[in-house]
C-alpha cells in the first residue's frame, strides 16, 4: 500500500509557528515519526508541503495510483473548492487531519469545506493526528 500525506500552507514553520497552538516538533520530526509508523505498516508514503493551493492539486493528479491520502490542508481548509474538488475527482479513500481542534477555536476555523468529501476528520491530538489518520486509513483499507 501507498499513501499520500500532504502538508498545507505554513506547516513548513512547525516547531515555531505558535507551538502552544501547533506544538513544538517540527515537520521534518513529524515526518520521521509518520515514515517510521507507516514502514511498521508496510505502508510506503510519499510526503508533500506545500503553500500553494495548485501545487497540492497537482500532486494530487500525479500520483492516482495510491491507495490513500492523509492531508492536512491548512487554512485551504476552510475556504478551497479548488481542493474539495481535487479530493473528490481522484476519489482515493482521503482521511482530513489537523493538529489543533479547529473546533474550539476562531469560529472561521470551525467549517471544513474540504471534510465532505473525506472518509473522516481528526482534529486535536497535535501531531498524533497524522498518526491517528494513517491508522483510520489502514483500517479502512484492509477491512
Ligand atoms: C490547521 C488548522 C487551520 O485552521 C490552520 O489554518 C492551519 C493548521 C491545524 O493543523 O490545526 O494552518 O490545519
Amino acid at each position: 500500500e501507498k499513501y499520500l500525506v500532504v502538508h498545507g500552507p505554513n506547516l513548513n514553520l512547525l516547531g515555531m509557528r505558535e507551538p502552544g497552538i501547533y506544538g513544538t516538533m517540527t515537520l521534518q520530526q513529524i515526518n520521521e515519526i509518520l515514515l517510521a509508523e507507516a514502514a511498521k505498516h508496510n505502508v510506503k508514503l510519499d510526503i508533500l508541503q506545500s503553500n500553494n493551493e495548485g501545487e497540492i492539486i497537482d500532486f494530487l493528479h500525479g500520483n492516482r495510483d495510491v491507495d490513500g491520502i492523509i492531508i492536512n490542508p491548512a487554512a485551504y481548509s476552510h475556504y478551497s473548492i479548488a481542493i474539495h474538488d481535487a479530493i473528490k475527482a481522484v476519489a482515493i479513500p482521503t482521511v482530513e487531519v489537523h493538529l489543533s481542534n479547529i473546533h474550539s477555536r476562531e469560529e472561521f476555523r470551525a467549517k471544513s469545506v474540504t471534510a465532505s468529501v473525506c472518509i473522516g476528520q481528526i482534529s486535536g491530538f497535535g501531531y498524533y493526528s497524522y498518526i491517528l489518520g494513517l491508522y483510520a486509513l489502514i483500517q479502512h483499507n484492509r477491512s
